[in-house]
């Protein structure tokens, strides 16, 4: 049986080379994981956050480690967040006494779940699954290449969404919100936030909004921007977001259309790489998404806290 305490100065570097082992057998399973690292910042940034990493030593070393931030904003509860760099352990064992220490922790904090980014690959997911995690979204990947375009029905065109689209865009948000699972009209506080949200987009220079119009009604629509660096994804990764078709004009190729020719854009402004993210629950996103050519690389799980412990 493992020991649980918090990291050590001097564990920091073998925490690091299990770290770097980690990433290098994800990317060996799906090679659209970065695993490329800077090991010395890696070791900077672990020894910032002994009192939050934690490790499991036996009689061998150490066989196991987890870490998490404890993150929340106005609108979302306190949640404990681990990336695909947060955990390592050598079985079953060495996780539950891991999450059950670390837990306690996290839960003094005032989370109340923890999620945790793990590659999307059964044996990954099984350690995690067997502690009662579900999957809850998805994080795909396709290298950009050019290839032949899908072309926009006659009729409609491809522009850059402007500040009068944004009832529509709010209507098209609406649609997105209905097909990840989170219906029921939302309050008109909540709807001012997201239109002030979308109106800053629009000023946002490192954003890009497009809108597809037709018959002088906006029909579908996508949001991109550089996607800040993070582990495991390439750097010049374009990230997608906000796609949705009006549901009168799905099953037409507009989704196909519309993508194909944002994504050459950003080929051609130097992009290697797309991303986009998606519930696990939204079917119409999980059918799209992989027969679009997007990869999952990793997945998020998500567990609620046992606040009675
Ligand atoms: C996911 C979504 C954006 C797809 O939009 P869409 O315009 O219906 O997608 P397309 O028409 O391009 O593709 C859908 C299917 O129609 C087919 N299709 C029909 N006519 C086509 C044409 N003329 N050209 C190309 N494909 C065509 C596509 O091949 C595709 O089939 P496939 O799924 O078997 O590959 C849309 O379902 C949607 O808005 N969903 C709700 C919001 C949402 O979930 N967004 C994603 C958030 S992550």
């Amino acid at each position: 049986m493992a020991t649980v305490r918090t990291l050590h100065r001097s564990d920091a570097h073998a925490v690091v080379e299990r770290i770097v082992r980690r990433l290098d057998d994800d990317a060996l399973v799906q090679p659209l994981v970065n695993a490329r690292l800077d090991q010395d910042a890696l070791y900077e940034t672990i020894l910032r956050a002994t009192n939050a990493t934690w490790v499991a030593t036996d009689e061998s070393g150490i066989v196991g480690h987890l870490y998490a931030a404890v993150l929340g904003d106005v609108t979302q509860a306190l949640a404990a967040w681990t990336g695909p760099d947060g955990a390592s352990f050598d079985d079953d064992e060495v996780l539950a006494e891991l999450v059950e220490i670390a837990g306690a922790s996290w839960r003094h904090a005032g989370a109340i779940s923890h999620y945790v980014w793990t590659l999307d690959d059964d044996e990954r997911i099984g350690p995690w699954r067997r502690l009662g995690y579900t999957p809850l979204s998805v994080r795909g990947v396709m290298r950009l290449v050019e290839h032949d375009q899908h072309a926009l029905a006659p009729g409609l065109v491809l522009r850059a969404a402007v500040p009068s689209d944004i009832e529509r865009i709010l209507e098209l948000d609406l649609v997105i919100d209905l097909a990840q699972g989170e219906p029921g009209a939302p309050s008109r506080k909540d709807r001012n936030a997201t239109r002030r949200e979308m109106l800053a987009l629009l000023e946002d220079p490192e954003v890009n909004h497009y809108v597809v119009e037709g018959e002088g009604r906006v029909l579908a629509q996508t949001i991109t921007f550089p996607l800040p660096l993070r582990r495991g994804s390439f750097d010049h990764t374009l990230h997608l977001s906000e796609v949705v078709v009006d549901p009168t004009a799905q099953g037409q190729g507009i989704a196909h259309a519309m993508i194909d020719t944002v994504l050459e854009n950003a080929r051609r402004q130097g992009f290697e790489y797309v991303e986009a993210q998606w519930r696990v629950t939204n079917d119409q996103a999980s059918s799209f998404w992989p027969r679009y050519g997007l990869a999952p690389t990793y997945v998020r799980l998500g567990h609620a806290l046992d606040l009675g412990k």
